[in-house]
């Protein structure tokens, strides 16, 4: 258990050393581990480190502008902010198999992300946000869906045609000291502290075929549920119920079910939410959210997401369920 203050000292003093004069690329997503890594190397290096954000389209709400405030605006940090949305909507149209979808998300997320570093020609390193999980993992060759998780983040492949040297500052520590360097680093403590996303974003979050409307429904739905997640606290142990789920979100199924609104009968989509308590996501129960708050989400997303009109809450437990419903 080391002294935070010279851990970063330490760290930075590392990076300097490591790159000297030589300029950065680093693919930010917005997740805790690429967004401690820019942290700890902006404050190594400054304007050497150019980070590259690819908006695919499938992010939450305003996501892509919580990004940019922070690093760009608070810190300072040069980004690339790449609106890529069209384009992989493009490419998703029609396919409906979730793996497909992974492919062809990840696949055109190191197409993009090529191209903007490829315009970078005096990078000469490519950092990444790997931590000491990632490094076992890769190393014990897990299968299924672990390969796509891999495949998306580590921008596989770049190193070899950009000729970029690997700089990996996190390569050693734990997702907690992770989170602590963060803290450390001055990110917020709701980014350091924020539920896992999945690469594929919402892309594996709407069943079957993407479409943008989907999206768009998902995205307020979605809000709404954590921004009530976040508002509500445990009298119990005093934590909101963001803090006491380890992973929560909504889904959208794009099935039509009949509903009663004023005079009228609405023929619309379903919501499901999907919230789950774990230590390491290998296995995990369904959150007993409080009644009340279940009810508030509810009424709140039928009420303001036009277009959705009845909302249920997942309650499987992994296994025989997986956390994402794709
Ligand atoms: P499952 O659904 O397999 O999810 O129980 C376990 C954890 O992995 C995340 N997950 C992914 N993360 N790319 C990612 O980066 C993916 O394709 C992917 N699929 C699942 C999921 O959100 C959960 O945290």
């Amino acid at each position: 258990d080391w002294n935070m203050p010279d851990y970063v000292s330490e760290a930075v003093a590392r990076i300097r050393e490591q790159v000297g004069d030589d300029e950065v690329i680093l693919g930010l997503s917005g997740g805790v581990d690429s967004s401690v890594a820019a942290a700890l190397i902006h404050k190594a290096i400054g304007d050497q480190l150019t980070c590259v954000f690819v908006d695919h389209g499938l992010l939450r709400l305003n996501e892509g502008e919580q990004v940019m405030a922070t690093f760009a605006d608070a810190m300072g940090v040069r980004i690339i902010h790449v609106d890529a949305s069209e384009q992989f909507l493009g490419k998703l149209v029609g396919v409906e198999d979730p793996e497909a979808k992974r492919k062809i998300i990840g696949r055109e997320f190191v197409e993009v992300f090529q191209a903007e570093a490829g315009k970078l020609k005096s990078a000469r390193w490519l950092a990444q946000g790997t931590i000491y999980p990632d490094v076992i993992e890769s190393a014990g060759g897990k299968t299924g869906k672990a390969v796509a998780i891999k495949s998306h983040h580590n921008v596989g492949g770049l190193p070899d045609t950009l000729n970029l040297k690997l700089l990996e500052p996190l390569r050693e520590l734990f997702k907690d000291e992770v989170r602590k360097l963060g803290i450390a680093l001055g990110l917020p403590p709701a980014m350091v502290y924020r539920h896992p996303f999945p690469g594929p974003g919402l892309g594996v979050r709407i069943l079957g075929e993407v479409k943008k409307e989907y999206a768009d429904l998902l995205r307020r739905a979605d809000a709404i549920f954590i921004e009530e997640l976040r508002g509500t606290v445990d009298t119990v142990s005093q934590q909101t119920w963001y803090d006491l789920t380890s992973q929560a979100f909504a889904v959208f199924l794009p099935v039509k079910s009949v509903g009663v609104m004023g005079d009228g009968r609405t023929y619309d989509y379903v919501v499901a939410l999907r919230a789950v308590q774990t230590s390491d996501f290998m296995t995990a129960d369904w959150a007993q959210l409080p009644y009340a708050l279940l009810a508030k989400v509810s009424s709140r997303i039928i009420n303001e997401v036009r277009g959705i009109n009845r909302v249920v809450y997942d309650v499987s437990s992994k296994p025989p369920a997986t956390i994402e419903w794709e």
